[in-house]
């Protein structure tokens, strides 16, 4: 029997953009397809610019777009980060920190995320120390954090903004939306901090990674990645007009944000059962979990022999006996379910 391959390997969503999104691409005319944009005429980036500076409350000059998350967060690090210079990531974090960092021949320092009882929390006194003694050009903070998946509460959060006053912040919020506690209002860390950088997507959340786009709400001084960032010819016609047929289909992705959230619990606590075994809790659409280094080979090669991928870590440091698993369907995390635990059964786990 020949079954369907599952990838639960990149923290994309699983359950597909909202019906009004396949709608625009099957209607798309030649207006969208065959002509530029005119919204600046109007004195706007685009209709997606000022759709969210409506939502969230905020200026449209101060909302940026790029070409998923990631673009706006190398320009960021193109823009400030000059040769030399230091940059703060998590010790736990998306490889590709470093690597921008380093295209930039910045120098990367690690602040510690550490793991807890049955969550990984920041390390924020060890952040503002390590600020403090290497005067970092920027300091980027990933809530919720990949691969950990835990984020930095609204208080801390609040303290790191006020004591690194003279730092470019990136907060990277790419996982916003999967729970967690409810961040603080984005207009007012902006305000706060002029030279904050907060990062959002349409990828996961909005299971729309196919269509890059990603945008940022930016502090009043950061003109020089506003003019960095400016396109004269406008975005992508059609994506900016999938992801306003996203934002205006709110029940169907909280549905599948409840969904997620109950479904997190029950991967969390099947996996749990299996001594050796321990699954962090999450705010993102994603589990860090810890597997016995004994049978972590073996646990791969089952896996993708049964055509489920999730994430083994190789050659990181922290991570080298955990997997990182992105939630699925139902039915997928529950094909997962079955085939971690009948693997745990045949080695005599259980
Ligand atoms: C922590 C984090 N930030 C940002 C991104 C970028 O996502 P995108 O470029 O699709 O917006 C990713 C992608 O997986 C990510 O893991």
């Amino acid at each position: 029997m020949i079954t369907e391959a599952v990838f639960l390997d990149r923290n994309e969503n699983n359950y597909g953009p909202a019906p009004a999104c396949y709608e625009v691409l099957r209607s798309a005319g030649i207006d969208a397809l065959s002509r530029y944009s005119k919204d600046s005429l109007r004195g706007v980036k685009s209709l997606l610019t000022e759709r969210l500076a409506r939502d969230f409350g905020i200026p449209e000059p101060r909302i940026h777009l790029g070409y998923g998350s990631e673009d706006i967060l190398k320009q960021a690090v193109q823009c400030y980060l000059r040769p030399g210079e230091a940059l703060l990531i998590p010790s736990h974090s998306w490889w590709y920190y470093k690597s921008i960092a380093a295209e930039r021949n910045g120098r990367t320092f690690e602040y510690a995320m550490v793991p807890g009882e049955d969550a990984f929390h920041y390390d924020v006194e060890g952040l503002l120390r390590l600020a403090r003694d290497e005067r970092p050009r920027l300091v980027l903070i990933s809530s919720p954090n990949n691969p950990t998946g835990n984020s930095l509460g609204n208080g801390d959060l609040g303290r790191v903004i006020r004591e690194l006053k003279d730092t470019i912040i990136i907060l990277d919020q790419a996982y916003w939306g999967f729970g967690g506690a409810g961040a603080a209002p984005l207009r007012d860390l902006i305000e706060e901090h002029p030279r904050l950088i907060i990062l959002r997507t349409f990828s996961k959340y909005y299971a729309l990674a196919g269509i890059r786009v990603g945008f940022a709400f930016l502090g009043a001084g950061l003109d020089e990645l506003v003019r960095a960032g400016s396109r004269y010819l406008g975005y992508s016609r059609v994506s900016e007009r999938i992801a306003l047929a996203a934002l205006d289909s709110g029940d169907y992705y909280e549905e599948i944000g409840r969904r997620m959230i109950a479904d997190k619990e029950t991967i969390r606590l099947a996996f749990n059962r299996i001594p050796g075994f321990k699954v962090y809790r999450s705010d993102a659409n994603f589990l860090l979990a810890d597997v016995p280094p004994a049978h972590k080979g073996a646990l791969q090669a089952e896996l993708d022999g049964s055509g489920l991928f999730i994430k083994f870590f190789k050659n990181e440091a922290f991570l080298d006996n955990s997997v990182r698993i992105t939630l699925g369907t139902r039915e997928q995390n529950q094909r997962l379910i079955e085939a971690v635990t009948s693997f745990a059964r045949a080695r005599g786990l259980l």
